[in-house]
């Protein structure tokens, strides 16, 4: 297999992060000590340029380039590679003057001030051309630059416009999704109902505060075509820079599971997915093991937007933020654990934010490598040094990925129909949170897992789990029923198959689209609990799950049943089911349940598929990655323990001694386990 390293230069993974000289221009010693500094923690990239407009342009068309270029001059000369950002995530105060289009309105209708950051409109043509000029003179004076690896588009795409300007595009954007016909969007969004009909496009306002929010259809396609504005914009940026350089890469730092933007949808129009990853550690509401966990779906999330290819951590903190409720340190040795938490996951760079402190405003509290006292002697520039050490050790398991056998179906969409139906309970719906316990629950059983879109290829994945799949995009009832077919492991919850994707109820019984015959079961109600009611799942070997939340009443066609509910009117109907269909088999459980009560439905269905589950201790968590120069078996030690991990073989390369049988992690302790080759 061709080995796909992101970045042939650095000849492994890239260290670094934002790096902000423009705040220091008055202090070229702090500009050289900062170089000394960088070869000293083993940092070989740095992140420019991210918001530095009206430094790089201080009075419109007027250039300051030169103190970029010496930067990035000296930066090469000393082996440290630049990932160049544009400027357009925060505009300079002439700019707003000039052209206050370029200004957000937000859903009251209201113009924003001059201010802040990642606050433009999409949409404004003069904003547009203000970012593509500074882009492609960015890209003219830098792009040939050997020192430049890498273009790093704008900043946290996120938010919404309401402006004029916005509101004409959408109506655009919808009268060509509805081929131009009125009739089609008034058929698709349901507007028969309380007198919703529209005679033509030019009616059609966003979902105002004050205006109309009763049209699902309207909400959701508002949303859609958010993304597809932002991305428009990306892919403007993108464009320029690629009419100038077409060989340098280019990235957008995502957020996490952000609920504002569908990243699947602009994932294939960067070369490089990246995100910026701050778990809230050492909190006082979950283990550190479970801040893991959730991290690890996090960067399952990222690797599987680019499916067989490494991503990106963009941004993590050294020390710690300065934007949670309570920003405390990480404690000793986590920084590695995290670290080395996202190259396990299929991560090619471990990046910060950042570099070093400011003296002033909003971030000045904020982590860094180099805190305000200046020097390299302090715990956090001792373990981020550690950190670059040790990607040096483990360089060649750069370009390697992750391969997960299992997946997890999640849809944008799906969280925002789910979001805003009128239905359920409202705060109990919690589909992501649904998702993210499902994915824990296969984690611990050894199982990593993709998180793929419901009509992504499958062939893959032997076990996909597909909670609250409420409304189906066209193909993902077959896409799932050719799964089940090839001896796929299927498991499906409550609130499946509900509404097709303009949001429209299915008819003739849930789940719709020919999902009913794959699971063998018509679900004819469902029940919402209120916080303090409970039932119960009782299971052939007498055990029961406890029900919260929801519970369907199904109709029972050709499934097995496996579980009744224990309470209620329904007591004794069908709660959990299971049909065979081809090789494989569909399960439905028709309650919440804790996700851990299912594990051991998890394990049976691991074990059916071939995978065998595989416990390790408490706290500890394995990735593996593999390519043509073998696999690497990164164990993590979340715990203040030292734990045993038996059952492993080769040669580790923190350590660089061979294991046979068992491998000893210290507290908070990594391991890289190199065995043979593919
Ligand atoms: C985000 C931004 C950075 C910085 C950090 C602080 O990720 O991209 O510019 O503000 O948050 O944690
Ligand atoms: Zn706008």
């Amino acid at each position: 297999m061709e080995k796909k390293i992101l970045f042939p230069q650095v000849g492994g993974f890239l260290h670094g992060g934002d790096y902000n000289p423009e705040q220091w221009l008055d202090r070229p010693d702090i500009l050289e000590e900062d170089v000394r500094l960088m070869k000293k923690a083993g940092v070989n990239s740095a992140t420019l340029g991210v918001f530095s407009w009206s430094v790089l342009e201080p009075a419109e068309g007027e250039f300051h380039f030169e103190w970029l270029e010496a930067i990035i001059d000296r930066l090469y000369q000393n082996g440290i590679y630049t990932v160049l950002s544009t400027p357009s995530g925060a505009r300079p105060a002439w700019l707003d003057a000039a052209y206050p289009e370029a200004m957000r309105v937000d859903r009251t209708g209201m113009r924003a001030h001059h201010g802040g950051r990642h606050n433009h409109c999409m949409s404004s043509p003069i904003y547009r051309e203000k970012v593509a000029r500074i882009d492609r003179k960015l890209a003219e004076r830098f792009g040939s630059h050997p020192g430049v690896i890498m273009y790093h588009i704008s900043n946290e795409f996120s938010g919404e416009c309401f402006c004029p300007h916005c509101v004409k595009k959408f109506r655009g954007y919808l009268a060509d999704k509805y081929d131009n016909d009125i009739e089609k969007l008034n058929a698709a969004w349901w507007t028969a109902f309380w007198s919703h009909r529209y005679n033509s496009f030019e009616q059609i306002e966003p979902p105002f505060t004050n205006g109309e929010t009763s049209v699902m259809g309207l909400n959701l396609e508002w949303k859609r075509f958010t993304t597809w504005n932002t991305n428009d914009f990306m892919k403007a940026e993108i464009e320029v820079l690629r009419s100038v350089t077409p060989d340098i890469p280019t990235t957008a730092n995502l957020m996490r599971l952000f609920g504002g933007l569908d990243y699947r949808k602009m994932a294939p129009d960067m070369d490089v997915v990246s995100w910026d990853n701050y778990p809230t550690f050492h909190n006082d509401w979950e283990t550190l093991a479970d801040t893991m966990s959730e991290t690890a779906f996090q960067h399952a999330v990222m690797r599987s937007l680019k499916r067989g290819k490494p991503f990106m951590m963009m941004e993590s903190a050294p020390g710690l933020v300065n934007w949670q409720p309570v920003n405390k340190l990480k404690r000793p040795g986590v920084h590695r654990l995290a670290c080395l938490q996202a190259v396990a996951c299929g991560s090619d760079s471990v990046q910060y934010f950042q570099w070093r402190k400011g003296r002033g405003s909003y971030e000045q509290f904020h982590g860094a490598v180099v805190d305000h006292i200046g020097t390299d002697d302090t715990r956090v520039f001792r373990e981020v040094a550690e950190v670059g050490e040790l990607l040096r050790k483990i360089a060649p398991a750069a370009g390697t990925t992750v391969k997960p056998r299992a997946a997890l179906l999640f849809d944008w969409d799906n969280r925002w129909a789910i979001d805003d139906a009128k239905a359920f309970s409202q705060a109990s719906k919690k589909y992501e949170e649904t998702c993210i316990d499902i994915w824990k629950a296969f984690f611990r059983l050894g199982a990593d897992m993709d998180v793929v879109g419901s009509d992504e290829d499958l062939s893959d994945y032997n076990v996909v789990a597909a909670p609250m799949l409420y409304m189906l995009q066209p193909g993902t009832a077959e896409n799932l029923k050719r799964f089940v077919e090839r001896g796929g492991q299927l498991f499906a919850t409550y609130c499946t198959g509900y509404v097709d994707k303009e949001q429209l109820c299915f008819l003739g019984g849930f789940p719709g689209d020919g999902l009913k015959s794959l699971f063998g079961i018509v679900s004819e109600e469902i029940d919402s609990l209120y916080p303090s009611d409970r039932n119960g799942i009782v299971l052939e070997d007498g055990s029961c799950w406890e029900v919260r939340d929801y519970a369907e009443i199904l109709r029972v066609q050709d499934a097995q049943v496996l579980g009744t509910y224990a309470d209620d009117f329904y007591k004794g109907t069908a709660a959990l089911t299971c049909k065979e269909c081809g090789k494989g088999r569909a399960y439905y459980a028709a309650a919440r349940t804790a996700a851990e009560q299912m594990e051991p439905l998890f394990e049976k269905m691991l074990t059916d598929a071939g995978i065998p589950a595989r416990k390790l201790p408490e706290g500890v968590e394995c990735h593996v990655r593999s390519g043509e120069s073998g696999n690497y078996a990164f164990y993590l030690n979340s715990t203040p323990e030292q734990v045993s991990v038996s059952g492993v073989t080769g040669r580790e390369l923190v350590t660089d001694v061979n294991v046979e049988g068992v491998l000893t992690l210290p507290a908070y302790g990594v391991a890289v386990v190199h065995s043979g080759c593919n």
